[in-house]
């Protein structure tokens, strides 16, 4: 007989919506339809590259855990992976991207007009499907996550080039582009579930799982496999965004060192990209990046053990753990 060892093969946290997330994606497949080709396309293109689907997840994971069966979720799960994607299409263009789900980018495919204007697309359909749940308090959560995501990646775009930005700062802006999505996502499990006790629960381990999330997407930047990630590498730098293994870095690092990755963020010059890499190695400023993302993950995980024990419940937690050690 054949023993495997499944001690060193990690449980899949999201295999438990296997058949939920099928659902959910019949309904973004429904809901992507239009009479005008060229949103279909693009749409289509993105959407069917894969991803994650983290954030539906989350939603799915926590209003699971609260006992919510109703369908509406798989509405709710295709709003907040639609509102993920046009952040993407758009992000896509700001940062100049060329590689996303593995795939040329939007925006290399199509352009940058058929991007931006694809993207106003699915932000306004998750707002048409949004509608459909006629609950103010979802429409609420849903529209100012919206705006702060935009505000996040203006603040950003504002701080590009900026080589004097402090931990704090870079905190504020992932908390908004990318920790705001997740909070909401996770939140509205508790909502759907109409059980307030729950919601702060849930919100803060979106907002704790979501800037983990950031901080180890911001390591993959300059320490992944670029065929793995299905992003390239190095996109950070060349456009000067200040990240906290760069500020890491630039508090560790003898003068000379502070002064090149100084020089490199003013100037965005990718030419620098192999001895800042080893200049952020070498200081160690990606093991306490790291470290910073253990913390979040942590507190993530700390405000899933308040909510009933259960398999969903289970799987939040695992998500937490796993997170760290993501690669894609
Ligand atoms: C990408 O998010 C944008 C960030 C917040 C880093 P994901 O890594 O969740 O993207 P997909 O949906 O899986 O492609
Ligand atoms: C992602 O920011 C946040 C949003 C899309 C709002 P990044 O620019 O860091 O993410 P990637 O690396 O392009 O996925
Ligand atoms: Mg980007
Ligand atoms: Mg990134």
């Amino acid at each position: 007989m054949i023993l495997t060892d499944l001690t060193h093969t990690p449980k899949d946290p999201l295999a438990i919506l296997s058949t939920d997330m099928e659902k959910v994606d019949v309904c973004i497949t429904e809901q992507l339809a239009s009479k005008i080709p060229l949103v279909g396309q693009v749409s289509q293109y993105i959407i069917s590259a894969g991803g994650k689907r983290l954030r539906p997840a989350l939603l799915l994971l926590t209003s699971g855990a609260l006992g919510y069966q109703n369908p509406l979720r798989y509405d709710m799960a295709a709003v907040v992976e639609f509102i993920h994607t046009a952040t993407l299409l758009h992000d896509d263009v700001v940062d100049e991207s060329t590689l996303r789900r593995g795939k040329a980018t939007a925006n290399e495919t199509f352009g940058n007009p058929a991007s931006v204007l694809v993207g106003d697309f699915l932000y306004s359909r998750a707002f048409q499907m949004m509608v459909k749940a006629d609950d103010m308090k979802i429409m609420q959560i849903l529209s100012d996550a919206t705006n702060v995501i935009a505000e996040g990646e203006v603040l950003q775009l504002m701080n590009m080039h900026d080589a004097s930005l402090t931990e704090q700062d870079y905190l504020t802006v992932i908390r908004s582009k990318t920790a705001k999505l997740f909070e909401a996502s996770a939140r509205l499990g508790a909502v759907l579930a109409k059980n307030p006790d729950a919601e702060i629960a849930c919100a803060t381990y979106g907002q704790a799982l979501g800037t983990a999330f950031q901080v180890i997407d911001d390591i993959l930047d300059y320490a992944g496999d670029a065929e793995v990630l299905g992003k390239n590498l190095g996109d950070d730098l060349r456009e000067g965004k200040v990240t906290l293994p760069l500020i890491a870095a630039m508090q560790r690092g003898t003068p000379a060192q502070t002064e090149l990755i100084k020089n490199a963020i003013e100037n965005g010059s990718i030419e620098q990209l192999a001895e800042v890499v080893s200049i952020v190695r070498s200081t160690g400023a990606l093991d306490v990046t790291h470290q910073y993302a253990a913390l979040e993950a942590q507190r993530a995980i700390d405000a899933a053990q308040t909510l009933p024990n259960n398999s969903f419940t289970e799987s939040l937690i695992m998500l937490g753990s796993q997170l760290l050690q993501r690669k894609y």
